[in-house]
């Protein structure tokens, strides 16, 4: 039982980093650093996951307007969180995030189940990133007059189900023309699929191509990934920009009364859906190794990078309520349909564009950290040890790096986006509870170990991030907690059978 919870001492894991066949090279200082966080945060919330929180659904009144007082609530409760990560990420500059942390403060065992929970966050999130992205360049290229056949674009259950749906509304008498373009577009796919034994072939190609071209710029070098966040990064934010600037001069002050039509109730809920938006700056801290003096890097560009979102978010959640009645944007894509609606067809196109860029930024991201959580673990002993090879030329981790990337690929080929986004959100969620826990537990163990950057209001910040997570993750659905709950147990089946074993902390004790 004491093995399990063995933790790793500090200097150890700091010394391992310096394994030259492990060692990674330090290329990123605190521009690019906050440039990796933003690219990490602004995508796939903030252009598709803001309609439903605005406009909620027929059963659930969404915020409203009111959702400009969720993204700072969220926003308080990721900072709470942020310093957490933030005092880690500045005492332990190793890559593997949570997962690390975890392992040198709360023993082998948890941080196991904390660096499996972050596949949820970073694998399981790509997947629907890439879905999501999927469809946005969908849009795009059909604005050129590119039409993608409809079973290279979708997933063979959302054809299934959109086939179902446009059944029975036809057996009810309901017009099918009537229908939403999206599920007559899915249904269209199973009709129009090719078969390979009877059996249709359905498969969202732009998906999987997507986390395929960005899984190739990992293998070939993280300063190449770098750079081509930054632009990304500039990119998307400008994009925001004249969505902000141009969106402005359309806002009818009357589209902002009632300004909370769901109340608390609808400013709750739309904060647990636009969490969604904030996941991300946590990733920063998988490129720990990868950074000059992170000791004063990281907590720089954690912070920064939160602040500079809280703040186009709210902005643009002002603006866009402002444009339009909040009950018309619960659609895949609010920002866009907002110009629509106002007749700035060209505004829309450029508003696609960038979140056609914008997810892509945080995919490769994602992608980049789950390969260093891996790293980090298969050095250790609990996953075999190829996944920690370097490539010779590249200095990255290419097997690693092409078996994640094909898996995702492969899940986003096939997989049905909303039963992915709360399972990404449920593991998130539950990172930060550890993290915070391993702050407040190293600061009793440990109290004398320097620390560059100290979490302001120890015990009350941890606290806060435990409290106001805990409060997010309850407001998720039931089976959303049953399927974690069910990862959880294969993942420590998977330990018990491999990782206890070849664990090199336990090999040395
Ligand atoms: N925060 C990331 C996004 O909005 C996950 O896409």
């Amino acid at each position: 039982m004491n093995r399990l919870f063995r933790t790793k001492p500090l200097a150890r894991l700091l010394g391992e980093t310096e394994a030259p066949e492990r060692r990674l090279p330090r290329v990123l200082g605190p521009f690019q650093l906050t440039c990796l966080g933003i690219g990490a945060i602004v995508g796939a919330g903030i252009f598709s996951t803001i309609g439903t929180a605005v406009a909620g659904t027929a059963s659930a009144p969404g915020a409203g307007p009111a959702l400009v007082v969720s993204f700072a609530l969220v926003a308080v409760a990721c900072t709470f969180a942020a310093l957490c990560y933030a005092e880690f990420a500045a005492m332990v500059p190793v890559s593997g995030s949570a997962y690390t942390y975890a392992y040198a403060t709360l023993g082998e065992l948890v941080a196991w189940i904390i660096g499996w929970d972050l596949i949820l966050e970073y694998a399981v999130g790509n997947v629907a990133l890439a879905i999501s992205w999927s469809g946005y360049f969908q849009q795009l290229v059909q604005g050129f007059g590119l039409e993608i056949p409809a079973w290279l674009g979708v997933d063979y259950r959302s054809a299934v189900q959109a086939t179902r749906e446009l059944a029975e509304a036809s057996a009810q008498g309901i017009d099918i023309a009537a229908a939403a373009p999206a599920v007559r577009h899915a249904a269209e796919a199973l009709e129009t699929a090719p078969r390979l034994a009877g059996i249709p072939i359905v498969f969202n190609v732009p998906a999987f191509a997507v986390v395929m071209l960005l899984t190739w710029l990992l293998v070939i070098g993280i300063r190449e990934s770098a750079r081509v966040t930054t632009i990304m990064v500039i990119v998307k934010l400008a994009i925001l920009a004249v969505f902000i600037a141009i969106g402005a001069c359309y806002v009818v002050p009357e589209n902002w009364t009632p300004f909370a039509p769901g109340g608390w109730a609808g400013i709750a809920r739309g904060g647990a859906i636009i969490f969604f938006a904030y996941i991300g700056f946590d990733a920063i801290s998988t490129a720990a190794e990868e950074t000059r003096d992170p000791q004063r890097t990281m907590p720089i560009a954690i912070l920064a990078s939160l602040g500079v979102c809280t703040v186009i978010y709210m902005a643009v959640a002002l603006v866009l309520t402002g444009m339009v009645p909040s009950h018309s944007l619960g659609t895949a894509e609010p920002l866009a349909d907002a110009f629509v609606a106002r007749g700035l067809t060209w505004t829309a196109g450029l508003v696609s564009f960038g979140a056609v860029i914008a997810t892509a930024s945080v995919l490769l991201v994602f992608q980049f950290g789950q390969v260093r959580i891996f790293f980090a673990m298969a050095r250790d002993g609990l996953l075999p040890p190829w996944a920690a090879r370097v490539h010779p030329r590249y200095r990255t981790p290419h097997i690693n790096t092409l078996i994640a990337g094909v898996a995702v690929a492969a899940l986003a080929g096939c997989a049905n986006i909303n039963e992915i986004v709360e399972l990404c959100n449920i593991g998130t969620l539950f990172a930060f509870i550890l993290v915070a826990a391993g702050v407040l537990v190293l600061r009793r163990t440990d109290p004398a170990r320097p620390r560059p950057f100290r979490a302001p209001l120890v015990p009350w910040v941890p606290l806060g991030a435990i409290a106001t997570s805990g409060y997010l993750m309850l407001e998720l659905p039931r089976v959303t907690w049953v399927r974690f709950g069910v990862w959880l147990a294969v993942g420590l089946a998977i330990y018990c059978a491999y990782g206890m074993r070849k664990s090199r902390l336990r090999a040395s004790a």
